[in-house]
């Protein structure tokens, strides 16, 4: 199913309807008002999906809304540092999947947080990126806190122009500032968008680059997905599409056997 926010490229099979795999639990009290807000309003977790959830390879369903196409141009020369010209139109390609497993979320909203939340990057010490940000206890370095404050700038200088209003460019950053380093989410459009950023990893694509970063080989990286990113996913879609993907990029990169 699509709605006229939300189309999509090519209908692919093996789409099917939503459901909520896993054990429901209950969203902890976090103390920051809007998250145990956010929490109350969908307590179950992770968050069931009444829109159909598609676990095919996301190439076969790119990113379809060539009205963003102003957007990416706006921001090539962000998209040249820390792969971001691969990680976040494939991150965008899945928050458009997200957004028609979820109809009731605001689809301009989660695609154009997610296709700028990384765009930071680009205006921060290059050389500090691989060094702070992805080692450690990454998601804590400063680094990354400053990826997200930059990301906001940028969110703040390129989208007036483009005709979007001063309420959406606040609601957008308040999206990317906090996108890694806050640990929990807001709203149903936080959540999209961080399981967006997320789900891109279980991709080959997402693998082959990713693990590089923190310095893994593929089976340990597909490893540490298991282990520690798909407890981290906050909907039940982005579960299934992540369980699918891990699968698919296990066998084709024989992790069970190169290790
Ligand atoms: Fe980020
Ligand atoms: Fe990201």
């Amino acid at each position: 199913m699509s709605t006229p926010k939300t189309p999509f490229a090519p209908a692919e099979p093996g789409i099917a309807a939503g459901s909520a795999p896993g054990a429901p639990g209950t969203a902890p009290d976090t103390g920051d008002a809007l998250a145990d807000a956010f929490a109350a309003e969908y307590s179950v977790r992770p968050i069931p999906a009444p829109g159909p959830v598609d676990t095919t390879p996301i190439a076969g369903t790119p990113a379809a809304l060539d009205s963003l196409d102003a957007l990416w141009k706006a921001v090539v020369h962000e998209t040249r540092t820390r792969g971001n010209d691969i990680h976040l139109p494939i991150s965008l390609a899945f928050a458009e999947r997200l957004c028609r497993a979820y109809p009731d979320a605001d689809a301009d909203l989660v695609r154009v947080a997610t296709l700028l939340h990384d765009t930071g990057w680009a205006h921060v010490d290059e050389s500090r990126i691989l060094s702070e940000g992805f080692t450690g206890d990454w998601r804590k370095a400063t680094i990354r806190y400053e990826h997200e404050k930059q990301g906001c700038d940028v969110a703040r200088r390129v989208l007036p122009g483009l005709g979007y209003a001063p309420g959406f460019v606040e609601q957008v950053c308040a999206i990317i500032d906090g996108h890694d380093t806050r640990p929990v989410a807001r709203s149903l459009e936080d959540a999209l968008m961080r399981d967006a950023d997320r789900l891109w990893r279980f991709d080959h694509a997402g693998i082959a680059l990713a693990s590089s970063w923190f310095g893994m080989d593929p089976a340990t990286y597909t490893d540490r997905l298991a282990a520690e990113i798909i407890p981290e996913l906050i909907t039940g879609a982005a579960l299934e599409m992540a369980t699918a993907d891990l699968a698919r990029s296990n066998a084709l990169l024989k992790t069970a056997v190169i290790r």
